[in-house]
């Protein structure tokens, strides 16, 4: 399973490429408001240190307006994907993008038929948002169950981004059930290492061994 970063900060992804753990990046307009500089500056700073694909949204609401959005994010690196969102003015946009060989990224998507239409629009990705399903109660690891069967079913290459995961259980879930990629904020990055008997044991080896120095 591939991991993506989801954040804009610089320092977050500097120390998770350090880690081996980013395989690409994503971000949304939310991620770049956060960083309090000019969001243009700091997506060209993530396309400089990023080898894998990285995620730029687009704000227009058209489809004319995010083609045009489109065309100028994917000018800045090779490495682009643009993140559409899910609606009917987005699937217009997908259609045309991917006809130009601009990789699309569907975002909030909630259910497994908006993620099929994603897919048959073109899509190189989709994002389903779990952690906001399980905020309302809803499960949302079986939006990513049942979009791998869909797929599945109709060899879709559509990659499955697991996001707004909220902590290291969607990532278990996640690779449980083979799912392409999980993009993971930076605080649950660093979780997914540690385990309390982690730090006992070392802690134990390290007082043992100075016992024997003495
Ligand atoms: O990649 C989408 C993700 O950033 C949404 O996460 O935590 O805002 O639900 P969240």
């Amino acid at each position: 399973m591939k991991f993506f970063i989801d954040t804009a900060n610089i320092e977050e992804i500097k120390k998770g490429i350090e880690m081996g753990l980013v395989d690409g990046v994503t971000t949304n307009p939310t991620l770049l408001s956060k960083e309090k500089k000019d969001p243009q500056r700091t997506i060209k700073e993530i396309l400089s240190i990023v080898e894998g694909p990285v995620s730029l949204e687009v704000i227009a609401k058209d489809s004319k307006g995010m083609c045009e959005e489109a065309r100028k994010l994917s000018s800045l690196g090779t490495n682009t994907v643009i993140k559409i969102p899910m609606t009917e003015e987005g699937m217009k946009a997908v259609r045309v993008l991917s006809q130009e060989g601009i990789k699309t990224n569907v975002t909030l998507i909630f259910q497994p038929v908006q993620a099929l239409i994603a897919a048959k629009a073109g899509a190189d990705y989709v994002s389903p948002f779990i952690g906001r399903l399980d905020d309302i109660s809803a499960r949302g690891m079986e939006v990513i169950e049942d979009t791998i069967t869909i797929f599945s079913n109709y060899g879709y290459e559509t990659e499955i981004i697991v996001a707004s995961i909220r902590h290291p259980l969607h990532v278990l879930q996640a690779a449980i059930i083979g799912a392409d990629i999980a993009t993971i904020p930076f605080n649950v990055l660093k979780q997914l290492m540690s385990h309390p008997l982690t730090d006992i044991g070392l802690e134990r080896f390290l007082k043992d061994w100075e016992s024997i120095k003495k």
